[in-house]
């Protein structure tokens, strides 16, 4: 159960909130993690009333759970919820929300922060809030929950931890990274070091190479002001795909306590090589959807005809290759791709084998495999003997365990990390270190990328990863695996 606290949504009324934060509160206020001492204060910019603000947390649920949802916990639920509006020409509308929050007995004196705004709006509230003196520990915590993106390059990521620091101490930040929420990527860790199984093989000497995949059959959609501005390497490869990397192959933590979680992950994004700047073409490979076709959605537009501006060289489509400088994993490489509007979506993590065999028939070709989404299940794939006279006719068999099973609890990434917020647990959240390092990565690829206007590879929307891709593959006997 949560402390007794004030979460304070801003932004609530955007479409993040609409679809997870607010629904996510309900489901766990139906789970009875939120006791009744816990308010949720929705700050916004437009002066609706308390009234209008309850029917649009209505609407909120009623779309998100197709009407069917426990009216007794509506009931309980809205209690917890209050509209303030802090209007944008409004000098004194922090004093006045403080004074508010400071002084109502119906609100407890521990509180949360969830910054769903514009990225250029977060050290913007932090200023606000230290200058009414909100942020400052006690008696009482404060936190503040910062949305992604943490800065769009290392450069302005400082600035902005520079910016938020003066107010706040790395306790007191909560940056998110909602993959991190994901119980499946929770479950990379116990998988590898439960299983003793595993950590014997999990190395150079039996590990032929990494992939880390997500594919999405989703466009832009309304986005496309903001991906423009960011491209699928910010959007997706900076944050949650670095973070199952680091996950799959990170060393042993001392113990799993938060902290020496964060101490692993940190040391093996630093210690990932950075790409050489005069070869990027050999380690990172972009591209753009066009128009195509869909299943269940059929013909859908390209890229540049959402965007409205056929110059643009912003990739939906991101593959690159990179090596981590440790003994474990010297020489192994490790391919990380991401995309918009393929012909699958899904998100898994594949491992592949070394073949241990001379002769081509007998080659092992064995892989493990994480998938993360839609299905979250673990598992092998060996070569076995076909029943028959045939003794060497093989086939692949598929040793499958399921992560999720029907009956088990369904509880969304949001959900997971605000309750992690409201109870004080940051080890599902980024440290600093972390994102510096992922932002050192991406950096000199994003940079090249934006220099080099050349035409870049299209392919059509509902189909595979572009064939010019594997450009980036160290070996000709690789490939890229498809989810399953
Ligand atoms: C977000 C990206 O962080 O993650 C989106 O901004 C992407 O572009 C989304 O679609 C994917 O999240 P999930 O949980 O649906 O895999």
């Amino acid at each position: 159960m949560a402390d007794k606290s004030t979460l304070v949504l801003f932004g609530a009324r955007g479409n993040l909130s609409r679809i997870k934060l607010i629904p996510g509160l309900f489901r766990l206020d139906e789970a009875g993690k939120l006791s009744d001492e816990i308010k949720i204060v929705s700050v916004g910019r437009q002066n609706i009333s308390q009234n209008e603000w309850e029917n649009e947390i209505k609407d909120m649920l009623e779309k998100k759970f197709n009407g069917k949802y426990n009216l007794k916990v509506f009931d309980r639920f809205i209690k917890k919820n209050i509209y303030h509006a802090t209007l944008p020409d409004d000098p004194n509308a922090f004093k006045n929300f403080a004074k508010l929050i400071n002084e109502d007995k119906r609100f407890p004196k521990n509180y949360a922060f969830f910054l769903s705004v514009r990225p250029s709006d977060f050290s913007k509230i932090v200023d606000q809030l230290a200058e009414v003196n909100l942020l400052k520990e006690d008696k009482y915590w404060r936190r503040v929950l910062i949305e992604k993106p943490f800065g769009t390059n290392l450069k302005s990521a400082i600035e902005l931890q520079g910016s938020i620091s003066k107010h706040l101490n790395e306790k007191q930040i909560y940056r998110i990274d909602h993959y991190l929420g994901k119980s499946a990527l929770q479950n990379i860790l116990w998988t590898r070091f439960t299983n003793s199984i595993l950590e014997p093989i999990w190395n150079n000497k039996y590990i032929d190479h990494i992939q880390i995949t997500n594919h999405e059959t989703l466009g832009v959609g309304e986005r496309t002001q903001f991906y423009d501005a960011t491209g699928a390497l910010r959007d997706m490869t900076q944050s949650h795909l670095l973070q199952m990397l680091a996950l799959t192959t990170m060393e042993k933590p001392k113990t799993f306590s938060p902290d020496d979680i964060r101490v692993e992950k940190i040391k093996l994004l630093k210690s990932i090589k950075s790409i050489p700047i005069n070869e990027i073409n050999k380690y990172a490979f972009r591209a753009q959807y066009k128009s195509g076709e869909i299943e269940k959605e059929g013909h859908v537009m390209g890229y540049l005809e959402e965007l409205e501006n056929n110059k643009s060289v912003v990739e939906t489509y991101a593959a690159i290759r990179l090596h981590i400088d440790n003994p474990r994993w010297k020489n192994i490489p490790i391919y990380l791709r991401t995309a918009k509007r393929l012909d699958q979506s899904g998100t898994f993590i594949s491992v592949k084998f070394k073949n241990k065999q001379n002769d081509k028939k007998l080659n092992s070709n064995n892989w493990f495999v994480f998938n993360i989404q839609p299905k979250e299940s673990t598992y092998f794939e060996i070569q076995t003997k076909i029943p028959g006279l045939n003794d060497s006719d093989l086939r692949t068999t598929k040793l499958e365990g399921m992560n999720r099973l029907d009956f088990d609890e369904k509880i969304d990434a949001y959900e997971t990390l605000m309750l992690d917020l409201l109870e004080g647990n940051q080890s599902r959240f980024l440290h600093i270190d972390e994102v510096k390092a992922a932002w050192s990565l991406i950096d000199p690829i994003i940079k090249y990328w934006s220099e080099n206007k050349e035409k870049v590879h299209q392919y059509e929307a509902g189909t595979d990863d572009p064939k010019e891709s594997k450009i980036i593959f160290e070996n000709k006997d690789q490939f890229w695996r498809k989810g399953s």
